[in-house]
């Protein structure tokens, strides 16, 4: 041992975002269709055979935490434990992500250290067990291991990929201020939503590549939610449509809002537009998973 690997870990946004209902876990019943960004962290990771050392986490930011209140810490504690291995981790992040955005940064986060930690260990362990070690940590993890674009269903574990003819441009919008999404799914009444997505007229739309009908589709019942707290969301979404999105949604249980256009020179456009208002504004586009073992 003794060797270190760089991953990137992109963000995720939330296509259209449906509840089927309260679990007696505590946990809702998704069906939400996830798509990866090329807005990524770049996370650095070595192992060292000094297990005295055991996990050490450091970024460029300061907006997240070193412990074990990280996902990415808690992803290496996780993947040496079940694998009874002892051995020291050192992980650098460095942070583009905004955090506490709805875009699974400490989701992401996470998945590249497993990913990066099997890859450093000679990729011994099956994909399954890695899926399952990352629903172990949190809801979105095992999509951000899979990539790519995927249905997820259950708690989120559940995944369906998707295969991509093209790629989406968008500009995302970050406003200054982060939600809880414990909070958020708290306070989400399914006898009072605003806008239920259709995911099957989504899903047909995504087969044939059709932008303007799959922009259409975007639909996310925990938006109405964010945005009784916050109207800032809602001025968001209008400013991106007014700019010349065909639609724009909020993504997971925000803040950030993406909005989707015909051709990336309107996404630039209105990126510069948005820069106006917003610090954080990024011209985005979909991120295509290199194949590596995981
Ligand atoms: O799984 P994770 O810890 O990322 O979820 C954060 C919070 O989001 C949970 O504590 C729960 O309140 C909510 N959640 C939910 N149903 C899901 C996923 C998340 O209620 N399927």
């Amino acid at each position: 041992m003794g060797s270190r690997i760089e991953i990137e870990a992109p963000a995720k946004v939330n296509l259209t975002l449906d509840v089927k209902g309260k679990r007696a876990d505590g946990y809702h019943e998704l069906e939400t269709v996830m798509h990866q960004i090329d807005l990524v962290d770049r996370i650095s990771i070595g192992v060292t055979d000094d297990a005295g050392t055991r996990i050490k986490l450091t970024s460029n930011s300061g907006d997240i935490p070193g412990d074990e209140s990280n996902l990415a810490w808690r992803a290496a504690q996780i993947f040496l434990d079940r694998n009874h291995l002892r051995a020291g981790v050192e992980i650098f992040i460095e942070k583009n992500i905004p955090v506490g955005a709805g875009l699974a940064g400490g989701s992401t986060d996470a998945a590249a250290v497993i990913q990066g930690l099997n890859a450093l260990l000679g990729c011994r362990f099956e994909k399954k067990a890695l899926l399952e070690m990352a629903a172990f940590i949190g809801s979105d993890v095992p999509f951000c291991l899979l990539g790519g674009t995927a249905v997820a269903r259950g708690r989120g574990e559940i995944l369906e990929p998707l295969y991509m003819k093209g790629p989406l441009f968008m500009v995302l919008v970050k406003p200054d201020f982060g939600i809880s999404t414990a909070e958020v799914y708290q306070g989400l009444d399914l006898n009072n939503v605003a806008e239920w997505p259709d995911t099957t007229a989504f899903l047909k739309a995504w087969e044939k590549y059709d932008i303007i009908n799959l922009s259409k589709n975007l639909a996310n019942v925990l938006e109405s939610v964010s945005i009784s707290k916050h109207p800032e969301i809602k001025t968001i979404k209008e400013m991106l449509i007014n700019e010349g999105a065909i639609n724009a949604l909020m993504s997971g249980s925000g803040p950030s809002v993406f909005g989707i256009f015909e051709t990336v020179e309107r996404a630039q456009n209105a990126a510069e537009i948005m820069k106006n208002n917003y610090r954080e504004v990024f011209l985005v586009s979909s991120y295509e998973r290199r194949g590596d073992c995981y």
